[in-house]
């Protein structure tokens, strides 16, 4: 397991319990998140990533019938307290998502919705931000030309670093990344490893990922969950080479998942 003595922590998950109506998604999970790090977390389809990821940014208090127990730290301040403001925690605990989802806009407002509802307005201001925003993710140099042209004319893999840098425009401190190469080609996929290897120097990174050559090439930490439960939370290298449990060997084996 990890040993967190020295760490800055980012993220804590104390004894978080999920639960769909009377389907419990998430058991007891608890762990720690290392800042300026990358941490995948991997499990068969169904293990509860999705939802664990989701309750780092409230994004699960949108679904009806759910609930939780247990506490998310985010530097120490519990973010489902009642004086939290879920926005906030969302401006800070940015996401990206599998398929990329730019609105229906031009790049350029892409870029600064969020930052102007949030009173960003000066227009040189605005402009700055969008040129550092999408050079931070390699796109400056394709799409300078053509901000005003709608983002849906980008391809798929354009449109994921559209998401990316529209994400990182909100100054986040965190960016949670749900499986953000499944829909995209070796290329774009290659582009986006690159990036986080970048972007993890400023943020911290928690990716799910499906691809366990993925999670062993850009992270530094991989938690293994199986049916809502943490198995096992090692420092990557380790856990995919000599993992500290049985039942993560036989994943990372393909025995099963
Ligand atoms: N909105 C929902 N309502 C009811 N059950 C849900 C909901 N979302 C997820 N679940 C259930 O909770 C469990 C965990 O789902 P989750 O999406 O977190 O898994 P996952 O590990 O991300 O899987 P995958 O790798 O397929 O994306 C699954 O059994 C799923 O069916
Ligand atoms: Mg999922």
């Amino acid at each position: 397991m990890v040993n967190i003595e020295t760490w800055d922590i980012s993220i804590s998950a104390k004894n978080v319990d999920f639960y769909y109506g009377t389907f419990q998604a998430l058991t007891n999970v608890t762990m720690d998140f290392e800042k300026n790090r990358v941490t995948a977390l991997i499990g068969p389809s169904g293990c509860g990533k999705s939802t664990l990821l989701r309750m780092f940014n409230r994004m699960n208090d949108l679904i009806d019938g759910a609930r939780m127990d247990g506490e998310v730290l985010f530097e120490g301040i519990n973010i489902y307290d009642p004086k939290v403001d879920p926005v906030d925690v969302r401006r800070r605990i940015g996401m990206v998502f599998q398929k990329p989802n730019p609105f229906p806009k031009s790049i350029y407002n892409n870029i600064i919705y969020g930052p102007r509802l949030n009173g960003i307005r000066n227009k040189s201001d605005l402009e700055n931000l969008v040129e550092k925003s999408l050079k931070r993710v390699s796109l400056w140099n394709e799409v300078k030309d053509i901000l005003g042209r709608s983002a849906m004319t980008l391809s798929g893999g354009q449109q994921q670093r559209l998401c990316i840098a529209r994400a990182l425009a909100m100054k986040p401190d965190v960016l949670l990344m749900d499986e953000p190469t499944s829909a995209l080609d070796p290329i774009s996929t290659a582009k986006i490893e690159e990036l986080i290897e970048e972007l993890k120097k400023n943020y911290t990174i928690i990716i799910v990922t499906h691809n366990m050559q993925q999670a062993a090439r850009v992270s530094d930490y991989t938690a293994f969950f199986y049916l809502g439960r943490l198995i096992e939370y090692n420092r990557t290298d380790r856990l995919f080479t000599t993992p500290d449990v049985k039942q993560t060997e036989d994943y990372i084996t393909g025995r099963f998942g």
